[in-house]
């Protein structure tokens, strides 16, 4: 018998029509899993797997079984699972899946043991704490490990200065840093969810709103892009010179969060730092603002502050809870401070994820060729990996492009010709 421990069964049919749904615009993942399944480029080896649950990561773990992996699913944050695609994993796919929206960080971490206890030759994460956890309480079983893959800039923070210090236990392929996961993952699915997420639990209207966009990086860029694209008169908070300079050119206005406190009427924090929105800056807000955080931790909002300065607390809508302070003005949380576009929404759109978890898909095939002849550091996938699944995804968008001569191709090659 499978094991497994999840929501409700029942939902499965709901399940595997939105997993079906998500498919559909997953063309490159298709591909992929047709040539590993075809080769079966992963039988024998097990991938405990530790992501959001949504319909993209269930195309995901569908191909890593196809291609001949035994995996298991657990959830890489309590809020993000969706209980009917964990169902539909289980009873359509015979994936084992250990996950729950809403659990509690207890039933989080143990979600992630009984994933890890199912077999690990391959981890993967989004967000580093199933191998943080695998580190931290299964040391015995690290040298087994072939490699691990991670999804998100913090994980890949997170694993850096684990290999830094000499601590990571194996080779980790840093998928988030492959340019076809976060130039556009990172962008375009985090700059529309995360407005998904506010206009689901708000149906705010961002139009005319002062909207202030913490942090300047991929995420906050696609973040400040799509609410400008709405009408909303965007400001930028950033520490880094060159990020802020950026966003300056590109006729944000940029301030400190010191000063954009007191102006906003709409707040995101994406900056995958601690403590960016404190009670410093509540303090100074206006009456019925609206935060919320899409970076990858709840640590991006000082909660305890928010929990501290507030004389009531109330849920107004689904996934959004107003703190009022003591002087009368209300504070509306999204999604509990956890990343808005997938505790308020669903996520990134499955076209954008199909790049994503080609990458991901690519990265376990790669570890278990390589594995053995790699450092244990942090490592970016082969740029021709990169650069074929943009070529994939341009002929599934039915996109043609440009090829250069053998003339041009000599000619960028060469130092000779000049004026
Ligand atoms: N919500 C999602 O689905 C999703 C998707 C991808 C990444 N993420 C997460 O979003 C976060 C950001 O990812 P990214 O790829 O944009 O990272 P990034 O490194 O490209 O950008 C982060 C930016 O924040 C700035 N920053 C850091 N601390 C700051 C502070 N105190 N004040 C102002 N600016 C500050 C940095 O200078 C940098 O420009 C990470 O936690 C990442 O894991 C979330």
């Amino acid at each position: 018998m499978m094991e497994y421990e999840i929501k409700d069964i029942s939902l499965a049919d709901k399940g595997l029509r939105r997993i079906n749904w998500a498919s559909g615009f997953m063309p490159v993942l298709g591909s992929i899993r047709k040539k590993f399944k075809e080769e079966k480029a992963l039988e024998g080896t097990s991938i405990s797997a530790c992501l959001h649950v949504t319909t993209e990561t269930a195309n995901l773990m569908i191909s890593l079984k196809a291609a001949g992996a035994d995996v298991a699913l657990c959830a890489s944050n309590p809020l993000s699972t969706q209980d009917d695609v964990a169902a539909a994993l289980v009873k359509e796919f015979g994936i084992p899946v250990f996950a729950a929206h809403g659990e509690d960080k207890e039933s989080y971490y143990h979600h992630i043991r009984k994933t890890l206890e199912h077999g690990h030759d391959i981890t993967m994460d989004d967000g580093a704490d199933l191998l943080s956890t695998l580190h931290k309480g299964y040391k015995s079983e690290i040298d087994k490990v072939i490699g691990g893959t991670e999804e998100t800039t913090t994980g890949v923070i997170r694993l850096r200065s684990m290999a830094r210090r000499g601590l990571l236990g194996y080779p980790v392929i840093a998928v988030n840093d492959s340019m076809t996961k976060y130039l556009f993952d990172n962008r375009y699915g985090t700059g529309q969810s995360t407005i998904d997420g506010i206009l689901r639990s708000t149906n705010a209207l961002i139009a005319g709103s002062n909207f202030v966009v913490v942090g300047y990086g991929w995420c906050g860029r696609g973040v400040a892009k799509r609410a400008k694209g709405m009408g909303a008169k965007v400001i930028v908070a950033e520490a880094d010179p060159i990020k802020a300079l950026e966003a300056a050119m590109e006729g944000f206005q940029v301030m400190p969060i010191s000063q954009a406190a007191k102006i906003g009427d709409i707040f995101i924090s994406v900056t995958g730092d601690k403590w960016v929105i404190t009670g410093k800056e509540i303090q100074k807000m206006k009456d019925n603002v609206i935060i919320g955080n899409s970076g990858h931790f709840n640590v991006e909002i000082k909660l305890e502050d928010l929990e501290e300065m507030s004389v009531e607390k109330k849920e107004v809508r689904e996934n959004l809870t107003q703190f009022k302070l003591s002087d009368g003005r209300k504070i509306n949380l999204l999604g509990g401070g956890r990343l808005v576009n997938l505790s308020c929404a669903e996520g990134h759109p499955a076209m954008v994820m199909d790049m994503s978890f080609a990458n991901q898909a690519y990265a376990a095939v790669y570890l278990k060729q390589n594995a053995r002849g790699l450092e244990k550091q942090v490592y970016t996938l082969p740029k021709e990996i990169d650069r074929d699944i943009a070529r994939v995804k341009l002929e599934t968008m039915g996109i043609e492009i440009d090829e250069l001569t053998d003339e041009q191709m000599k000619y960028l090659d060469s130092w000779g010709e000049g004026t």
